[in-house]
């Protein structure tokens, strides 16, 4: 056991207090850019994750006790020494999972914010009372109290393309609620979660409130998620391990965020200019590497080839390059998830769509590639992507628009570009999504706002307050006087 996080690259994990470096071989996280080695991390074996764990649900107990008060003065000075080495995680983010510097820096600074919003939030975690009297053939000196409190041990599972801001999401809205956290990263983003827990542990926390699993998914996730020390689930990923998790956990709570294929519904009374902005940057930032990003376009005819020539010059404007360039596209997190868009786009003009611009790819860099005449026999209509791709599909009317955006197996966010806000309204009715942005594109932030998905996108709500409340519960007392 160590006080280091790191000896030269050799990372370690964060378990109860103390910093180790794990019993078997360590993985090997492999810088997607250039592939050069970034550092190891441990692969923590199933001895050392009920270490862990045990030492996660000790913690819990007294953190359960601390005033919220003084959980919320510890996340404030995590906040604080996040923001103060924001640049330096940002550089380490950046090189770890391929996404430009200016993105990462202002991933590192969200959740700054984030852990300083939740730190307020946290403490207006009020119960209520509630009178019997309001019930037939009960008198009012019977009524209960209602406070809130933590579940346990909270189990969280990050994704690669948000490793600080997203293992925040769960981690800050754990501790103010009093829970204590086991945290999975992503292995292609641990060592930047890994900095975020080390800021934690600097702030002040107890040791084993916060403890770090590190190893692969596929190796040690099923053991994780079925520990018997489990009282919660925050996993954010794909929707196929979501649902693989779901299969298993039997009576724990679980909350999901899953994939996407968010469509842009654009009508024929929409400022094209403002649609084409947002639709680009909302569906190729981080090269597409977003479950909110904007993956699809339906566009009515009549407006289709004037939205189109002006998405085609505004992705032409796009940057690809390296992450510490001043880019918006850089190369995806690995070689198969640019083999799996790959697919998708040789499918798409297999099948007769329009190459508008890229197609274009070296090694697992792909540049910016748009289609026109996507139809719904291609698998780009209805796959996630992951990657800097865009279909635009055409379409006769709104209707068709909400009934195709609708038959897709995901239901996270949608938009709908129009000037009639009343039509925009009725549209966003019937879109079974969790979000609709009208005249934007789809995003989560900002952070306090309830994000969830529906279908396969997801089971549960996040959203700083969601978060904090689904990682409690009520606690009744009620109090019977004499009548
Ligand atoms: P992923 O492959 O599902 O991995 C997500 C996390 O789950 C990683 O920490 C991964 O560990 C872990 N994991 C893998 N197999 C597991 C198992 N059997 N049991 C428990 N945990 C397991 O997803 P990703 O590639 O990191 O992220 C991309 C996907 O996540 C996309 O589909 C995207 O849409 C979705 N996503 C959704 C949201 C949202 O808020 N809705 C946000 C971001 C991403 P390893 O890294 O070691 O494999
Ligand atoms: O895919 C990560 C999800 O949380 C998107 O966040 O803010 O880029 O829409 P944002």
């Amino acid at each position: 056991m160590f006080d280091s996080m790191k000896e030269g690259n050799a990372y370690r994990c964060l378990i109860n207090g103390r910093w180790v470096s794990g019993r078997q071989p360590p993985i090997e996280v492999i810088q997607p850019a250039d592939k050069r080695v970034l550092g190891t991390v441990p692969a923590l074996s199933k001895e050392e994750v009920d270490e862990a764990f045990a030492a996660a649900k000790e913690a819990q107990k007294q953190w359960a006790e601390t005033p919220v008060s003084e959980r919320s003065a510890l996340l404030h000075e995590a906040s604080y020494l996040l923001e103060e080495r924001a640049e330096e995680i940002a550089d380490v983010l950046s090189r770890e999972i391929s996404k430009d510097y200016a993105s990462s820096l202002s991933e590192v600074k969200r959740t700054a914010d984030f852990i300083r919003f939740t730190a307020d939030e946290g403490k207006h975690l009020a119960g209520r009372t509630v009178g019997a009297d309001s019930f037939p053939g009960f008198h009012k000196r019977r009524f209960s109290i209602v406070t809130r409190v933590p579940l346990g041990v909270v189990l969280a599972i990050s994704p690669f393309n948000y490793p600080v801001n997203l293992s925040a999401s769960k981690i800050a809205p754990a501790l103010v609620a009093g829970n204590s956290v086991i945290l999975k990263p992503p292995t292609s983003g641990a060592i930047s979660a890994l900095h975020l827990a080390a800021v934690f542990s600097e702030a002040g926390l107890p040791a084993g409130v916060l403890n770090t699993v590190t190893g692969r998914g596929s190796e040690i996730g099923d053991y994780l998620v079925t520990h018997p020390m489990v009282d919660f689930i925050s996993f954010t990923g794909s929707t196929a391990v979501g649902k693989r998790i779901a299969r298993q956990v039997g009576m724990v709570p679980l909350l999901l965020e899953l994939g996407g294929k968010d469509a842009a519904i654009v009508l024929e009374d929409a400022d094209l200019d403002d649609a084409a902005k947002d639709i680009v940057s909302g569906a190729y930032s981080y090269s597409g590497q977003r479950c909110t990003a904007v993956k699809r376009v339906l566009v009515v005819e009549s407006v289709a080839d004037a939205l189109v020539e002006k998405l085609k010059e505004r992705v032409l404007a796009l940057k690809t390059g390296m992450p510490h360039e001043k880019v918006q596209i850089t190369p995806l997190i690995s070689d198969q998830a640019a083999d799996y868009v790959q697919e998708l786009i040789d499918d798409a003009l297999a099948k007769g769509a329009k190459l508008v611009c890229g197609n274009r790819r070296e090694g697992n860099l792909l540049w910016p590639t748009l289609f026109d005449f996507v139809t719904t026999d291609m698998r780009l209509a209805w796959e996630e992507p992951f990657g800097p791709v865009l279909p635009v599909i055409r379409i006769q009317d709104a209707e068709e628009g909400i009934e195709i955006a609708n038959r897709s197996e995901y239901g996270l966010q949608a938009a709908v570009f129009t000037k009639n806000i009343d039509l925009a309204f009725s549209i966003a009715e019937r879109l079974e999504v969790g979000t609709v942005h009208i005249n934007n594109k789809t995003e989560r932030g900002p952070d306090h706002f309830p994000f969830l998905g529906v279908k396969s996108s997801g089971m549960g709500t996040q959203g700083i307050r969601y978060s904090i409340e689904a990682m409690s519960r009520p606690k009744v007392v009620v109090v019977n006087l004499e009548p």
